[in-house]
């Protein structure tokens, strides 16, 4: 609590009951970082829910708040939240003292979100220092996202990650942030990768036990690395059970990792990932470069083994991403690879010749591309959830809709994310539209339930055939 011109502003009146996890968290567990044996810390962890529900899930969080924990010891944890709590305090110098507080507990990464401009309407809002009064007389400051981004660089000394509009990672190492970019840009795909059941033996004769009976946990952890990496693991880089399971069966790395090629992960598609993993580090060193990370020369251990696997040396890698942003800056070549990514069915060009995707297969785009998209969402994040964005090169631009219900037959947005490359601005706004090429996007036939409707609904709405959104702003 604290006072302002005999008002009283209730802080902890915005400690919301969640019965989901907030999405800062979410993200924390989507990426990877929050995972079991990792303790979390939760720095105004208002009325404790995703404590709770992180510990219903095995995970040991602990938090603190001024107001619902005010007892509870600040213990140092390797993954620390401030979950939208600078957006409610409206002291500059105080929201700077818990931010430093939460990094110096932080002992590998720190999530910061706050609320951010566009995301709740402020009209009849008093307004107060750089924020506004809210009718339950709470404080409310809404960031502009590279806002945020200046303050943690400003307080913490270090460069934060973007990780969706609002919400950035700061990392303790280079060596982790790095890993975590890499794996975020691989992440839609590897998580969609799933295991193969093993193949039945040919002969129904008894047989003695294969070596996928006899490795259970050796065997799906080898494919599983080798999907993501494209290459075959080194021993340290296996959990102690793997390391445990070859030795009590007696079976060598070699031989399991054959093993696994057989059963679990075929030929093509160990080729397939290994091309994946060179294009993720080229796209990755290109992207360090260009924003000039000063963790991109800090690659982790595992990357370092994957650069050597899948280009000879750093010094190969670096020269290849400088070809790669050379072609970034040619508008020309941009355009052609958004024509020919339209053709090859990965998205739609609309009136205007920009390239328009769903979200879930901007991984499949070329590298180019996706190496267009890193730079926008360096900066911005990605939205959370389904979405859809749209390429404009001629204005090197990126816009991002996240789709509120995408299952509908004509999915609608409310907020659109733009990020302008050229002055490197993000625009984060109300935008209310409703998407009118869902089955092209997602390459349906023309013949089908979702193409007829969308035809029908743009005829009824005297709507041109190339249009992709419909705008609904009054
Ligand atoms: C909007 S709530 C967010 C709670 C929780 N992190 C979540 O996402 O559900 C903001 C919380 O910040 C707490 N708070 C206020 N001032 C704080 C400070 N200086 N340090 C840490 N937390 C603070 C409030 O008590 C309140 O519970």
């Amino acid at each position: 609590m604290s006072t302002l011109d005999n008002n009283i502003i209730h802080r902890h009146r915005t400690a919301m009951v969640r019965h989901d996890l907030s999405q800062p968290m979410a993200l924390l567990v989507r990426h990877g970082l929050i995972k079991p044996g990792v303790q979390v810390f939760d720095y105004g962890c208002g009325q404790g829910d995703d404590l709770r529900i992180l510990g219903a899930s095995g995970i040991e969080a602990t938090g603190w708040d001024p107001h619902f924990r005010p007892e509870a010891d600040r213990s140092p944890a390797p993954v620390v939240n401030l979950g939208f709590v600078l957006n409610v305090i409206e002291n500059p110098a105080e929201r700077r003292e818990a931010l430093t507080k939460a990094w110096a507990l932080a002992q590998q990464v720190l999530a910061v979100s706050t609320m951010i401009v566009g995301q709740s309407p402020i009209g009849g809002l008093r307004s107060h220092g750089d924020g506004f009064i809210t009718s339950r007389g709470t404080f409310q400051k809404y960031y502009l996202h590279a806002e945020l981004r200046a303050l943690l660089t400003q307080v913490l000394g270090t460069e934060p990650v973007a990780v969706a509009p609002g919400i950035y990672f700061v990392f303790r190492s280079p060596e982790d942030e790095q890993e975590f970019l890499l794996n975020r840009r691989a992440g839609r795909r590897a998580s969609a990768a799933s295991y193969r059941v093993a193949r039945a033996p040919l002969s129904s004769r008894p047989a003695a036990p294969t070596l996928s009976e006899r490795l259970p946990t050796a065997l799906p952890e080898l494919a599983q690395f080798m999907r993501q990496r494209g290459r075959v693991p080194q021993l340290d880089e296996l959990a102690a059970a793997v390391h445990t399971e070859l030795a009590d069966q007696k079976v060598s790395l070699a031989r399991a990792v054959d093993a696994c090629l057989g059963a679990l992960l075929a030929q093509e598609e160990f080729e397939a990932a290994a091309t994946a993993r060179r294009e993720d580090l080229l796209v990755h060193q290109a992207l360090g470069l260009l924003n000039r990370s000063t963790s991109a020369s800090r690659p982790s251990p595992g990357m370092v083994r994957d650069i050597r696997t899948h280009f000879g040396n750093q010094k190969e890698l670096a020269l290849q991403a400088v070809q790669y942003l050379h072609g970034l800056a040619d508008e020309s070549r941009v355009q052609a690879t958004i024509v020919e990514a339209a053709n090859q069915g990965l998205g739609v060009l609309d009136h205007r010749q920009r390239l328009v995707v769903d979200g879930s297969r901007a991984e499949g785009l070329p590298a180019l591309l996706r190496c267009y998209l890193g730079c926008a969402t360096f900066l911005s994040g990605e939205p959370d959830g389904a979405f859809v964005l749209r390429i404009d090169a001629p204005r090197k631009r990126v816009a991002m809709w996240q789709l509120i219900d995408p299952k509908e037959a004509l999915p609608r947005a409310e907020i659109s994310i733009r990020v302008d490359l050229r002055r490197q601005d993000v625009n984060i706004r109300p935008d209310p539209r409703r998407l009118l090429r869902k089955g092209q996007l997602l390459g349906l036939a023309a013949r089908s339930k979702q193409r007829r409707a969308e035809d029908a609904y743009r005829i009824e709405q005297g709507l041109h055939e190339d249009t992709v959104f419909e705008n609904l702003q009054t």
